[in-house]
């Protein structure tokens, strides 16, 4: 979709990090979007933050819910009368070797970020294939492409989010859908408050571990790596180019396609898995 100026944006997530700079670079492209986010004090900060005028409309909601993205969907189309770009963007970490998180991590993490995605494409897409224009961006991360340790509900729902990703855009070819696009965001480290997710985690009622001192030492490592990552507005002029130029796969980290290369080599190979950290990672365990 060449022409963006006049369309219409949702992002989900958007009033934090990579989502709020999908918004800022999609309004000073002259478009109009629909903010969605679980946090509705952070979005109103967000939306006080942005320039006068933009025209943007805040819509709190739960993407593990398929209902509310629905009604998500709704509020756009009342208020813009259409919607052209959805970026399935919300997302949550966490972390600690993968035989320890409980079903309620799984719940959790899968929920927001699977389950969020799966609730868009399923919200989204007849309408944009109805109208023969349109374009999906699904955050997953560079933990869609590998298997980084300690990252194991997380690993598995990117993983997720990368082969609905490609799976939606074979459907859509088959189906001659080709006006819609569709692109699949894998990040690596980004300055955000994603190490800081367990603010928007829901209470279930359930025992709460508290972390281990092994486990809030990564954390906080993970949180310096962050911290030296890249300006989430970076990431989203990489997104704004590739729905301009159809571009499928987004990796902002072109210097970590070793990692990406290492991992096939080894499937095709027949050798064991390599240890799948990310640059940086492994002085934490040293640090543990
Ligand atoms: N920051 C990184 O290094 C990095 C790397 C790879 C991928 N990502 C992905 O980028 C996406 C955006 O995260 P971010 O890094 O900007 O983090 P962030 O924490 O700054 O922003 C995430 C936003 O999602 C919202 N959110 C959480 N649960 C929600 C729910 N159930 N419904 C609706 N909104 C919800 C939060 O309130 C927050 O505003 C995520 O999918 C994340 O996994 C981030």
């Amino acid at each position: 979709m060449e022409e963006l100026a006049g369309k219409v944006a949702v992002v989900t997530g958007a009033a934090s990090g990579i989502g709020l700079a999908l918004t800022r670079t999609f309004l000073g492209d002259g478009m109009k979007v629909v903010m969605a986010d679980i946090e509705a004090p952070a979005l109103e900060a967000a939306i006080a933050g942005l320039d006068e005028g933009a025209e943007v409309e805040p819509f709190v909601c739960d993407v593990r819910e398929e209902a509310q993205v629905e009604a998500l969907r709704d509020r756009a189309v009342e208020r813009f009368g259409g919607v052209h770009v959805v970026c399935n963007n919300a997302g949550v970490a966490g972390g600690g070797p993968i035989w320890t998180a409980t079903r309620e991590d799984w719940d959790w993490v899968l929920g927001v970020n699977l389950y969020g995605v799966i609730n868009g494409v399923r919200a989204f897409t007849p309408m944009l294939i109805e109208q023969g224009e349109g374009h999906i961006v699904n955050t997953a991360s560079i933990a869609g492409m590998i298997s980084m340790p300690w990252g194991g509900t997380y690993n598995v729902s990117k993983h997720g989010v990368v082969t609905l990703s490609e799976t939606l855009w074979a459907d859509l070819q088959l189906a001659g859908a080709t006006n819609v696009g569709v692109s699949v965001l894998c990040p690596g480290w980004v300055q955000t408050r994603i190490h800081e997710s367990a603010r928007n985690r829901p209470a279930t009622g359930g025992d709460r571990p508290e972390p281990t001192e092994e486990q809030q030492l990564m954390m906080a490592h993970i949180g310096g790596l962050i911290a030296e990552g890249l300006n989430p507005l970076q990431v989203a002029a990489m997104v704004r180019d590739a729905v301009r130029e159809q571009r499928f796969y987004i990796l902002t980290h072109p210097h970590w396609n070793p990692l990406l290369e290492d991992r096939f080599g080894r499937i095709l190979a027949g050798e064991l898995p390599g240890n799948g950290a990310l640059p940086g990672m492994g002085e934490a365990a040293e640090e543990g």
